[in-house]
């Protein structure tokens, strides 16, 4: 006994001291949880002039006499140049002059920059521009007139019989676009555009650098307004107040909440207002990389603004249209289209923090193939490297040769290997890259020495992506590295995560503000540059796996910061989201707001990231992320694993039969990445882009979306729908609707109202529109590449004109190709009974035969009832009966067996 009692208190503290460890080792090893509240009055810039009060009196003029016209183009009018001047010259001690320029562009896109005289301010090259300007300079038909108030560049569409107008007021300097004649924006209709000068006795710091720029601008007659990414909150704009507004300042935020106004991980300052009663529909954009707010009052339909950044120079532009596909058409244009994604990119993923070791996800490889469950693609997350040294693999858990055997594996079963390249490098001078990079590629602190702060390795030093040789250093280590990337293997691809960037136990998670960052030879402070720097580093991953596949290769690269134009090199998710309903509720309104800002290819992790969740969640959003374009499960270290095979057999069951559903849907699917691409028209559409009755635009805007053009999604979002297994719905007039499981038709008293619906342990709300074509593959494979050569089965939904048509588009699936129109695409329309297939184009010729049509929804009822009416296909010189199932009841018509002849014969069906 009396031995004993020392070795109690041994033990006692030794179990204490184990426990302080792994206290300190998780305070280094994993993030801080961010404060959510930013509110404007706890940011010096934002609490000394967001509400500064309007001015009565003009601040600024534009000088006359500064005027200059100047041009790409043969008549040298596409860029206006002035120089705007503060009117109290004589009273305030250090006048700036304001530098303005106007890039006239195409569609009516107007582009103004405006940099205070003589001073260094961050703002990318023409090389670098995040807009497509160089190819949407207007290059003819511009038309000025100078009066002695007003400037007004002008110019009338053709095509599109629209005419543009830009009219500069010079003495209250103001901007009024306007489109056919009706004002869509006033920029500073309020007198607030100002810039803070540096006054002799301010000292700059960290937390104020007094260089804050300020605009206002009204949207007069706007019902709606859309945009602002990334937040977790509604997609339709509400007005801001005095502790919340807009705000853009990317930040590592674990397990967020909602919040209408708070930024999230990537900064999107895109607005879209749907004006005059929804018939102009406007964009703008605020290019401004540093801490942004923005705040919103709407006074009666008109929406006045103030912006406010932090550093940098004003850049924004703005655009109009009277229809959503010229709109997006214009939008696409000026970002730039976002590339057709390697098709395995739209399949299943499967992702954890992180698995065990090698064998583990050997297992898991193989599981997927005993279970007869496709899937695309297994992630590395930061546990496969040695110590969190990015481009290392722990070889006790990795071992190289095996690591690269296996890859080879995968890509024999046409999948892929993600490995995980976050942006902070590890203090340790025995890993070379960080000794290699060390005080040549990394941010620096005000003294030009290195900054280090903590992120999952301890102390880490942070790649400066604004640096070209630091971008080229980053490139090689992906394209030369034959020790990481393995020589031979094609199919790895990249997730850069922590990107905004993350930095742990510092005040709001981020590099300090006052860290310098180098730039076209130039040094800025990250101030001016935070929100940007996700996009660099992403884009920089996105150019170096192109050049390693050596342009044959589609890159797909997963980030989670991002900025205006990522959309063109990655796809993005909403990362640390809570594993409960009201995450998955808010997936929605989130993917809405990003995918009406012109990025589509989004998603969320399945089951949520952080957190127990409950197998009922699971279930539902596995069945919602069918219809999410980024499909991929992911999840916390610190919880269960989420293998679907560990659940039970039932509940197994209905999570296979969604990713099965998925894997049809991947003929729909690209073909949607297709027409997004092709015309920018966002892949998650919000109801009211078509509907703006009051339902529309309250308790439906956020929880139903449409998938494409031809799917209405109404996910399971409360455990109270899920165990009652029904949910409210609400399906626009107009169309006629067909659920999309089992194809039934919509009875017509459950349309244009908010109505309640049945579903089941197997499906959530999903509806077809009437008029669209849905085209799948049954087959079930390893993986979609194995799907290639898969026959199509084609369901036509009709309309109430029992009319429907839709395209289907093919190509190699994942070489850059398309780019030089080697596609084929496909016409299908159904009308008068009769179904015609025209090749609109046809340069990529190993298309899919059809092995079965089905038709739903034709009324006439002779056709089901009358025994000798058959079904024909019209081959070139006969015609041939076709086997056909009819049935009334469903109005469904089955034609079978058609895989015997070859898609491009099929020229002509006819049902009467
Ligand atoms: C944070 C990411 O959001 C999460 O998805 C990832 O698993 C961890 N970083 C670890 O890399």
């Amino acid at each position: 006994m009396v031995n004993k009692f020392p070795k109690i208190i041994f033990s006692s503290s030794y179990f204490l001291y184990i426990i302080l460890m792994i206290l300190i080792l998780f305070q280094i090893s994993s993030p801080q949880e961010t404060s959510q509240n930013v509110l404007c009055s706890s940011v010096p810039f934002c609490q000394r002039l967001m509400y500064s009060s309007e001015s009565q009196v003009p601040l600024y003029f534009l000088d006359n006499k500064t005027i200059e016209i100047t041009g790409t183009n043969k008549d040298k009018n596409n860029i206006f140049k002035a120089i705007i001047k503060h009117y109290n010259q004589e009273y305030i001690s250090n006048p700036i002059d304001l530098e303005m320029t106007i890039y006239i562009l195409k569609r009516g896109i107007f582009r103004v920059k405006i940099k205070p005289k003589n001073q260094k301010k961050f703002d990318l090259t023409e090389d670098d521009d995040i807009f497509e300007m160089k190819k949407t300079i207007k290059n003819s038909g511009i038309k000025i007139s100078f009066g002695e108030k007003n400037t007004i560049i002008y110019y009338f569409s053709k095509k599109n019989r629209i005419k543009y107008e830009l009219l500069i007021n010079q003495s209250l300097f103001q901007l009024i676009y306007k489109v056919d004649n009706k004002i869509i924006y006033i920029i500073n209709s309020k007198n607030l555009l100002d810039i803070e000068k540096i006054g002799k006795d301010f000292i700059p710091s960290e937390n104020d650098a007094m260089t804050t720029i300020k605009m206002d601008m009204s949207i007069p007659e706007s019902i709606l307004l859309t945009g602002l990414p990334g937040r977790c909150g509604s997609s339709i704009l509400s007005d801001t107040n005095l502790n919340w507004n807009y705000h853009f300042y990317n930040i590592d935020i674990f397990k967020y909440d909602y919040n209408q106004y708070n930024s999230i991980y990537g900064s999107i300052p895109y607005l879209m207002s749907f004006s005059y009663g929804g018939t102009i529909f406007s964009g703008f954009y605020w290019n401004n990389p540093s801490e942004t707010f923005i705040s919103l009052k709407t006074l009666n339909e008109e929406k006045r603004l103030i912006f406010l950044s932090e550093s940098g120079i004003f850049d924004f532009s703005f655009f109009a249209s009277l229809n959503l596909q010229h709109y997006y058409k214009t939008l696409n244009e000026y970002i730039g289209p976002s590339p057709i994604p390697n098709i395995f990119a739209l399949g299943y993923h499967q992702s954890r923090f992180s698995y065990e070791d090698l064998n583990d996800i050997k297992k898991i490889d193989e599981k997927f193939d005993k279970y007869g469950i496709p899937y695309d693609s297994i992630w590395l997350d930061i546990d496969h490297t040695e110590e969190k040294k990015y481009f290392t693999y722990d070889i006790k858990k990795y071992p190289k040769e095996d690591t690269k055997n296996f890859f080879l594996d995968l890509d024999k079963k046409g999948r892929k290997a993600i490995v995980i390249l976050d942006p902070h490098i590890k203090v340790d001078s025995w890993y070379p890259v960080y000794y290699k990079s060390k005080n040549n590629f990394f941010i620096k602190n005000g003294d030009s020495t290195d900054f280090i702060g903590k992120c999952w390795c301890g102390d880490s030093s942070f790649f400066d992506f604004f640096n070209k040789d630091t971008i080229n250093y980053w490139k090689n280590l992906i394209i030369k590295n034959e020790e990481y990337f393995f020589s031979g293997v094609n199919n790895i691809h990249i997730w850069n995560d922590m990107n905004e960037p993350s930095v742990f136990k510092i005040s709001r998670n981020t590099l300090p503000k006052n860290t310098i960052v180098k730039y076209n030879n130039q040094l800025y402070e990250h101030r001016e540059v935070h929100n940007i720097y996700g996009y660099l580093m992403h884009k920089a991953s996105y150019e170096a796996l192109l050049e390693k596949y050596e342009g044959k290769i589609r890159p797909f690269i997963l980030t989670r910061s991002y900025y205006i134009g990522s959309h063109k090199y990655s796809a993005m998710w909403t990362g640390d989201s809570k594993s409960n309903f009201e995450s998955l509720k808010n997936t929605i309104s989130m993917m809405i707001s990003l995918s009406v800002s012109g990025f589509s290819f989004i998603g969320c992790d399945i089951g949520g990231f952080a957190e127990e969740g409950n197998i009922n969640l699971y279930k539902r959003w596995y069945q919602n992320g069918v219809f999410y374009p980024f499909f991929r499960a992911h999840s916390h270290e610190s919880v269960l694993r989420r293998e679907i095979w560990l659940f039970s057999e039932n509940d197994f069951d209905i999570i296979k039969k969604a990713i099965i559903t998925r894997y049809n849907l991947i003929p729909y699917i690209y073909t949607q990445f297709y027409l997004y691409y092709k015309t920018g028209m966002p892949i998650i559409k919000p109801l009211w882009f078509w509907d703006k009755s009051e339902l529309a635009l309250t308790e439906f805007a956020d929880i139903e979306y449409f998938f494409g053009n031809g799917i209405l999604v109404r996910p399971v979002l409360d455990p109270a729908e899920d165990r009652n297994n029904e949910i409210n719905i609400f399906l626009p007039e107009n169309y006629r609707w067909y659920d999309f499981y089992d194809l039934n038709e919509i009875e017509k008293n459950k349309i244009n109202k908010k109505t309640e619906y049945n579903i089941n342990n197997d499906k959530i709300g999903a509806f077809i529109k009437g008029g669209e074509i849905i085209c799948k593959k049954m087959r079930i494979r390893r993986s979609i590449k194995k799907m290639k050569n898969d026959p199509l089965t084609i369901i036509i939904t009709l309309d109430s004109n029992n009319n429907s048509k839709g395209i289907i588009y093919f190509d190699d699936e994942e070489s850059f190709d398309y780019q030089k129109d080697i596609y084929s695409l496909l016409n299908i329309n159904y009308s008068n009974k009769e179904i015609n297939f025209v090749w609109e184009k046809f340069e990529y010729p190993e298309v899919n035969n059809i092995e079965k049509i089905v038709i739903i929804g034709e009324n006439d009822e002779l056709l089901y009832k009358n025994n000798n009416i058959k079904t024909k296909l019209n081959l070139q010189n006969k015609e041939v009966e076709l086997e056909t199932i009819k049935n009334y009841e469903n109005k469904k018509i089955e034609i079978l067996r058609l895989n015997k002849f070859n898609i491009t014969d099929i020229r002509k069906i006819t049902l009467k």
